[in-house]
């Protein structure tokens, strides 16, 4: 079993490279399906959701070949299949992200249902909806979802809550052929905005995606690009949060400022300081929003300065451009240090408070009270061993271990991996005393 062992108390100085977003990436990959040539996806992160993503590719008949160590070639011109392997959809709910691909290109998608999963209940309702609103049949049934494209027509959905997954299934499978589909109350996370550009680069037809509003007219066919996708958000704000947790002084980029603006505020709020390296971001943006939609993603370095303990903060996580639920398992190890009490609401996830257990392990005082954890600022943490159950809740058990008096030990990196890339590595190039180390599994007495 690896875990990662930390040394806790080290400030962290330095810089931290951001790789391309997973979320993006991810749903890039899949939208590649529907081209007639290959595409090209470049700063591509090496994590195992990416890994997973590649075998669904390759299960429907793509080829997916790494050319160089970030940089991702999907052809798929294979393609000859549309039903998704079970254990593979099974492990990575993102799979569920092949079907409007899957039905744009071939009329047809079946796959098993990827079910709840550790950060609460995520059904798929709103992907199917919208399904059926451009034509398809649906039938949901004995755990499997089978749709087929039978008429295709003009539609308008709304989307009775802003699903990032359910607007991308939707905006690919209009993608492809000869409707036109507005989507309204449409998430507006930058990895949708992402999509959008990134199939209009194809030949698509998407206006105003990564805002409420989003039109799609079919196209009779898409090309293969190359393309290189938006740094990782999320793996910004959790180094930004290590050099706070940390009083550190770290500079973190790649990074698009509009991306990280709520994550930005919140950290200034608790006294961090924050400045751009290039002179942008969200200060110094003021008139130039036409400018960035022409020329794409302008990226910066933004370095941040913490000295004491946070002040308290009141957050609630929300669809973008609200708190990003990604970053709430980090922000809360951070808060647990606050000189204050602190109040953290989770309204995305039905249970995203897998880490709370461990982190009062760790000497943290925080009670959650239905969706709110109220957090009583400790002066300090202690290292011991905790459990990290699912990707965001292990970064922030991470953090948490960074700013811990002796040793933290973390098991369950196999979640961090899946959206990490050398999370340690990363780290102890900014100074922080992080290895990953191979334990011996304790045997289970027999009988008990
Ligand atoms: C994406 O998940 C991200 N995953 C998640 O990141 C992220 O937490 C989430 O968006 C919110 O920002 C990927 O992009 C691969 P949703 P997604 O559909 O698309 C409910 C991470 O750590 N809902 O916006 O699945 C749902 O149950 C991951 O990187 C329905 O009720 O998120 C949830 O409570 C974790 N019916 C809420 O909406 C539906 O049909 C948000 O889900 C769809 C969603």
């Amino acid at each position: 079993m690896s875990v990662y062992r930390i040394e806790g108390g080290r400030r962290l100085e330095g810089r931290l490279t951001v790789r391309g977003a997973k979320n993006a990436s991810l749903k890039l990959m899949a939208a590649a399906l529907m081209a007639e040539g290959p595409t090209v996806l470049e700063a591509v992160p090496r994590i195992t959701d990416i890994e997973t993503m590649i075998s669904v590719l390759q299960a429907l008949g793509a080829q997916c070949h790494w050319l160089s160590d970030h940089v991702l070639e999907i052809d798929p011109r294979g393609l000859n299949r549309w039903e998704p392997p079970d254990r593979l959809v099974r492990r990575m709910r993102a799979s569920v992200q092949v079907m409007g691909p899957l039905l744009a290109k071939m009329g047809r998608v079946r796959l098993t249902y990827p079910g709840g999963c550790s950060i609460g209940a995520r059904p798929i309702d709103l992907h199917l909806e919208g399904l059926r609103a451009l034509g398809a049949e649906v039938v949901d049934e004995g755990g499997y979802v089978e749709a087929r494209m039978v008429q295709p027509r003009d539609a308008v959905i709304h989307l009775d809550y802003p699903s990032v997954g359910a607007t991308e299934n939707l905006i690919c499978a209009a993608a492809l052929g000869s409707g036109s589909v507005r989507i309204l109350n449409a998430a507006q996370e930058p990895e949708v905005a992402e999509l959008g550009r990134f199939l209009n680069r194809m030949g698509a037809r998407v206006r105003g995606a990564g805002q409420g509003t989003v039109e799609v007219e079919g196209v009779r066919r898409l090309t293969g690009v190359r393309h290189a996708v938006i740094p990782d958000r999320i793996e910004a704000g959790t180094y930004l949060l290590a050099g706070a947790i940390t009083r550190g002084q770290v500079e973190v980029g790649p990074v698009v400022p509009a991306h990280v603006e709520a994550l930005v505020a919140r950290l200034e709020a608790a006294g961090c300081q924050l400045a751009w390296a290039g002179g942008r971001g969200p200060r110094r943006r003021e008139g130039s929003l036409a400018l960035e939609g022409v020329e794409g993603n302008p990226v910066d370095w933004v370095i941040l300065r913490a000295e004491r303990r946070p002040r308290p903060l009141h957050v609630r996580t929300q669809p973008h451009p609200g708190f990003p639920t990604d970053l709430q398992p980090q922000l809360m190890a951070y808060l647990s240090l606050a000189d204050g009490t602190s109040l953290v609401t989770e309204t995305v996830h039905t249970a995203r408070f897998n880490h709370v257990d461990e982190l009062v392990r760790m000497g943290a005082s925080i009670q959650v009270e239905g969706r709110t954890a109220v957090i009583r600022g400790v002066p300090g943490l202690t290292g011991t061993t905790v459990q990290a159950d699912d990707l965001r809740a292990g970064a922030g058990l991470v953090l948490a271990g960074l700013a811990a008096e002796g040793t933290t030990v973390v098991e369950g990196i196999e979640h961090i991996r899946r959206g990490y890339e050398d999370l340690a590595g990363r780290l102890r190039e900014a100074g922080a005393a992080i290895e990953e180390v191979e334990l011996e599994e304790e045997p289970v007495p027999a009988g008990v």
